[in-house]
């Protein structure tokens, strides 16, 4: 078992595509341009990596993904951490790569919103379960409730019922026009809408009592990172909501509707919560509710 874990790292290659899976999930195709290797190089060492039981991958549609194991025996956890304090710097053309990939995620969400018809991505969750009134009912009373990726509002009103002061951001200019529009047509112009991304929320540290972000982490370059952000906002004891889709495997959402997940699992999204500074952490998976329909799910979770 040692000399199998060992012998997995005792390569530079494969010692570069760990340390840079530390800081997040990536595919074939990105390690090849972040470690500036031949693709088969790069499989044959992920494949050595999955083998000796410190990566996973996953098949999402077409894409294969790469992450260090969650369940990792007592000595790869700790090859992991050494890894992370003594493998190669993450610095210079790597840096940059890895910078590149995320950055190509992002603008493939970001172009999309930026011109399509705000009626459109309804009809992705048409037929599936609403989160919606599961998130009202999860949403205790509070002050200020912060809608993260309100696209057109459609929760807004309802978010309006319950709390005196309602914030939307979105990092699409051309959602939060019709998000204007549909809150000027409820008579609701005292709710603030805010241009911004959720890599750098346009709100003050602890401003919100409430978070909910709603169909929207599973178009984020990288869901594990925008917890940091989210606790910052959120007030000591307040409350974060997501309602998203369940893993499912409609690989045109990833192509029409720049979908960068097919669906989050509701382990992943536990162990981000978990490690982002979240307690009383509640999943619950919702499944489809008709022939055809994506299942979802609810979580619920307290900022520590
Ligand atoms: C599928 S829509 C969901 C809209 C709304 N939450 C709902 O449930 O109806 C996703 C929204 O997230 C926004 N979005 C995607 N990535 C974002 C990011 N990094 N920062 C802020 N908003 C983002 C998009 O512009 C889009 O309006």
């Amino acid at each position: 078992m040692a000399v199998t874990l060992l012998k997995a790292l005792a390569d530079p290659g494969r010692l570069l595509l760990a340390r840079v899976l530390s800081l997040g999930t990536f595919n074939v195709s990105e390690l090849t341009e972040i470690a500036d290797a031949g693709q088969s190089t790069v499989s044959r060492n992920l494949k050595i990596l999955v083998d000796a039981g410190l990566l996973s991958s996953r098949r999402e549609g077409r894409t294969v993904y790469y992450a260090w194991r969650r369940d990792l025996a007592p000595a790869a956890a700790s090859l992991r951490t050494w890894v992370e304090a003594h493998g190669p710097a993450i610095e210079g053309d790597v840096r940059r790569q890895i910078h590149d990939a995320w950055e190509a995620r992002r603008e493939r969400t970001a172009s999309f919103f930026a011109t399509v018809d705000p009626a459109d991505p309804a009809a992705a969750w048409l037929g599936s379960p609403d989160c919606l009134p599961l998130l009202l009912e999860a949403l205790p009373d509070s002050n200020t409730v912060v809608d993260l990726g309100t696209g057109s509002g459609r929760l807004l009103p309802g978010l309006r019922g319950r709390a005196p002061n309602v914030i939307g951001v979105d990092a699409s200019a051309a959602m939060l026009s019709e998000a204007r529009r549909r809150t000027q047509d409820a008579g609701l112009d005292d709710i603030d809408l805010r241009l911004g991304d959720l890599a750098h929320l346009p709100l003050q540290d602890h401003e919100a009592d409430a978070v909910v972000a709603n169909m929207v982490l599973h178009h984020l370059p990288e869901p594990a990172r925008a917890f940091d952000e989210i606790k910052r906002v959120l007030r000591p004891g307040g409350t974060l909501l997501i309602g998203d889709f369940l893993p499912h495997d409609q690989e045109w959402m990833r192509e029409t509707l720049a979908d960068q997940w097919l669906g989050l699992a509701p382990d992943d999204v536990s162990h981000w919560l978990d490690e982002g500074g979240f307690e009383a952490i509640d999943v619950r998976p919702i499944p489809p509710n008709q022939p055809g329909a994506l299942g979802v799910f609810v979580a619920r979770a307290t900022r520590v």
